[in-house]
């Protein structure tokens, strides 16, 4: 006797191996191209769907979750954060979230660290310079960086992806500042020194990186004032989310130089960010890719997908939120 397979829909592309598992294991609906909220919602209905593999691109506001078919028992995330969803909305419905925490911790720190390395030393002008033919060689106190090695790195959000960022800064002879909501244990701080208040700590962060999530629980964390609370010549590293930070006062803060440089990999609004980031030299920019690597994406899409195997197994998911 075969059993029905269980119906979900993945409402966004994913690799060769994990599509391939997802039609094996499951009646998966498999969206051709990344579906926006509208799109899900009308085929989660159509297939029946018990679970949702999403990205980022579905939104699911509260009124968007009321709108979900009454089949849907879980909705599971193919990334860590999941800002762009009411998980609270969604368990009041009896609805499961899961996320893919872990499998990406590497490759975000990996990337933010290319953020830094690549915004202290000045990474996008020499590059252009190379592309347009050098030719004009460089005196000694000609298009200067600063050096990462020994900065004082301040790090917001001391999760997974925040030590890592800090066991990378360790082999660059960093000393590391962090705030948290909570003091880590010894064994986690390995030496790194905690500060309760966020504004104690920024005038001292010669370079600073943030490692939290988005969304109403941190708000705009870093606004004019915070910025401005960083000592002159600072460099700002981003790979958590846009909506932490107050666009208007980077632009300026980078403008007046009060920042040596910053590093980009996430914007308030995405893809269609901010150009003017675009149209400064001392800004090194990357569209939203801290997890863009082969091994890592396969396995935020297998993490998705072992959450949505134990749920319609009727087992608890490895990864709730
Ligand atoms: C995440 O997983 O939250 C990353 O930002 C990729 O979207």
């Amino acid at each position: 006797m075969t059993t029905a397979r269980p119906r979900i829909l993945v409402a966004r592309r994913l690799t060769p191996a994990a599509e391939a598992r997802a039609r094996r294991d499951f009646d998966a609906l498999v969206a051709a191209e990344d579906m926006g909220t509208e799109d899900a919602l009308a085929a989660a209905a159509s297939h029946g769907a018990e679970a949702l593999l999403i990205g980022p691109r579905v939104r699911l506001d509260a009124a968007a979750i009321a709108r979900l078919p009454g089949s849907v028992r879980l909705i599971a995330n193919s990334s860590v954060g999941y800002d762009h969803m009411d998980a609270a909305a969604a368990r009041a419905r009896g609805i499961l979230v899961t996320n893919t925490p872990d499998v990406l911790t590497d490759c975000t720190a990996d990337l933010a660290f290319l953020l830094l390395l690549a915004a202290c030393r000045r990474a996008y002008e020499y590059e252009g310079m190379m592309r347009q033919g050098w030719r004009r060689g460089l005196g000694l106190p000609d298009m200067l960086g600063v050096r990462p090695s020994g900065k004082v790195l301040g790090i917001v959000g001391m999760g997974r992806i925040g030590r890592a960022m800090a066991q990378r800064a360790r082999g660059f002879g960093m000393r590391i500042l962090y705030h948290n909501r909570n003091r880590l244990p010894p064994e986690l701080e390995q030496g790194a020194e905690y500060f309760p208040a966020l504004r104690d700590m920024l005038p001292h962060c010669q370079i600073l990186s943030l490692h939290l999530p988005g969304g109403a629980q941190n708000g705009t964390l870093m606004d004019e004032a915070a910025f401005a609370a960083l000592p002159k010549g600072a460099v700002f590293v981003n790979t958590a989310r846009g909506s932490l930070v107050d666009e208007e006062a980077l632009l300026a803060a980078l403008q007046s130089g009060h920042l040596f440089a910053a590093g980009l990999d996430v914007f308030r609004k995405e893809p269609d960010f901010d150009t003017r980031f675009a149209a400064l030299p001392n800004v090194f920019l990357t569209p939203h890719v801290a997890s863009a690597t082969l091994e890592t994406r396969e396995a935020m899409a297998m993490r998705a997908l072992d959450n949505i195997a134990a749920v319609t197994a009727g087992q608890a998911p490895p990864d709730p939120v």
